[in-house]
């Protein structure tokens, strides 16, 4: 062997001993994690806006089936915006109306994008990647504008207040997909009017709907199918407050 492969050897061999004792170093000296799949665990894995100050703003956009979370993001004009999009479930796509941003929402990866709205005004995003029966509906927006004021909402009494927040969960759960509020048929049954209905099932019964019925279906979906839908809704993980709020909502209807 010649002097020049021996000494590239030792350093091929002295390199690869240094980078495994960095990797060493960082797992249990500094105890940096690498997760196995970053769209599980925080920040990643919620939607978040996140004022940085100077008008520099971070947004976390989580891309599910088949909504954005948060869905609906309100930023002032001129705003910098650093943009971090993941997916806990299949490919999403963003696109956000009137700008460069374009990007997939891949499950186990953040991609990030840097925007500005020089103008005020609501740009759409909308999920451009086909992602199951939701995805035609898969849409939130940015509203740039004057920031509304932070002030808590003012506390209403009992099921208006439940009502009211389950319209929020209704939209950021997702629920807003397949289900319409106007008497259009969706992907599941509308639930305009829904309280006191019959309605006929896949197996051939009937059911009268009341509120314990609407409890029911959100806990436990697919235990009973409209005639003419398909057993596809999801169970979501819903604390007992949450499915109160949306069972206050639907009734509203
Ligand atoms: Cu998400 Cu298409």
């Amino acid at each position: 062997m010649v002097r020049t492969e021996r000494i590239a050897l030792i350093v091929a061999g002295a390199l690869m001993a240094g980078f495994f004792a960095a990797l060493v170093y960082a797992a249990s000296g500094l105890g940096i994690v690498v997760p196995t799949c970053v769209g599980d665990v925080a920040p990643f894995s919620h939607g978040a806006v996140i004022d940085k100050g100077g008008n520099h703003y971070e947004v976390h956009v989580v891309a599910k089936m088949w909504a954005f979370d948060p869905p609906e993001v309100h930023l002032p004009p001129g705003a910098d915006v650093d943009l971090y999009l993941s997916s806990p479930d299949v490919t999403h796509g963003l696109y956000v109306e009137r700008t460069a941003v374009n990007l997939m929402a891949v499950p186990g990866v953040v991609n990030a994008a840097r925007l500005r709205f020089p103008t005020p005004g609501t740009y759409a995003m909308i999920c451009h990647e086909y992602c199951g029966v939701g995805h035609q509906q898969m849409a939130g927006r940015f509203v740039i504008g004057a920031l509304p004021p932070s002030a808590p909402a003012p506390a209403a009494a009992g099921a208006d207040a439940g009502a009211a927040a389950g319209a929020q969960l209704f939209a950021q759960k997702g629920c807003v997909a397949c289900h319409t509020i106007d008497g259009t048929p969706g992907v599941g049954p509308t639930l305009k009017g829904v309280l006191g209905r019959r309605e006929e099932l896949a197996d051939g019964g009937t059911v009268t709907v009341d509120e314990q019925f609407i409890e029911h279906q959100i806990r436990a979906p697919n235990s009973a199918v409209m005639k003419g839908f398909q057993p596809i809704m999801p169970q979501l993980p819903l604390t007992d407050a949450e499915v109160q709020a949306l069972v206050d909502y639907v009734k509203s209807l």
